[in-house]
């Protein structure tokens, strides 16, 4: 189903429930169930660190759009939305392709989405270098949802409203980042990037907060 009526109010509870329905027949059950959990997850976020709680849920709802298509099909999916310029470094890794993707097919077809949700949803697979609060609210609540299980989970949940939400989104990479190098998975040039530059930046809070401490 295509809004093009710019008159929809897509942070009404109306268009969460259908979207909610639409999502379901998208991708299996499992992972309806993991987006559910991550747009409560965002949403708990969001009142706890300050942010629209309603963009968050809707977010989170949404960040896994397109990952019902296999590999072919979400190479196919971003050829059809015009995006193989742009992501052609992306193409031999396509499982970090649906996240540009459903940004862009979101986008598209519902254009009065607003641009922070989309980009919110754009970077959830990559991270970026400068991440909004509702960027690393939907990073981090896509790994730390109830359904999501595995080793050290419990212990970046337990971080949840004790840290602030740059150190909590930058341990949440650092797992992911782990996880990767342990399952001796191939990491995209970006993600070191963003990587680098979160070390750097919380060298340089850590180095304030002393100073601070010392006065
Ligand atoms: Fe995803
Ligand atoms: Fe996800």
């Amino acid at each position: 189903m295509t809004v093009k009526d710019a008159h929809v109010d897509v942070l009404s509870d109306a268009f969460f429930q259908a979207r909610r329905a639409e999502l379901a027949q998208r991708v299996k059950p499992k992972r309806f169930e993991h987006s559910l959990g991550v747009s409560e997850m965002a949403g708990r976020m969001a009142r706890i660190y300050g942010a629209d709680e309603g963009l968050a849920r809707l977010a989170g709802l949404l960040h896994d759009w397109d990952k019902g298509y296999d590999d072919e099909g979400i190479r196919r999916r971003v050829a059809e939305l015009g995006l193989a310029e742009q992501l052609a470094s992306y193409m031999d890794m396509p499982h970090l392709l649906h996240g540009p993707t459903a940004a862009a097919a979101l986008k598209r077809d519902f254009p009065q989405l607003p641009d922070a949700l989309l980009r919110s949803i754009r970077l959830h697979t990559t991270g970026a270098v400068h991440m909004t609060d509702l960027d690393m609210i939907v990073y981090t609540a896509d790994a730390i949802e109830p359904s999501r299980d595995y080793p050290g989970i419990e212990a970046l949940r337990q971080l949840v409203g004790v840290v602030d939400l740059q150190e909590l989104y930058l341990s949440t990479f650092q797992h992911v980042l782990e996880n990767l190098v342990q399952r001796r998975k191939r990491i995209h040039p970006d993600t070191v990037t963003v990587w680098n530059s979160y070390v750097a930046c919380d060298k340089k809070r850590r180095a304030q907060q002393h100073t601070k401490g010392n006065k």
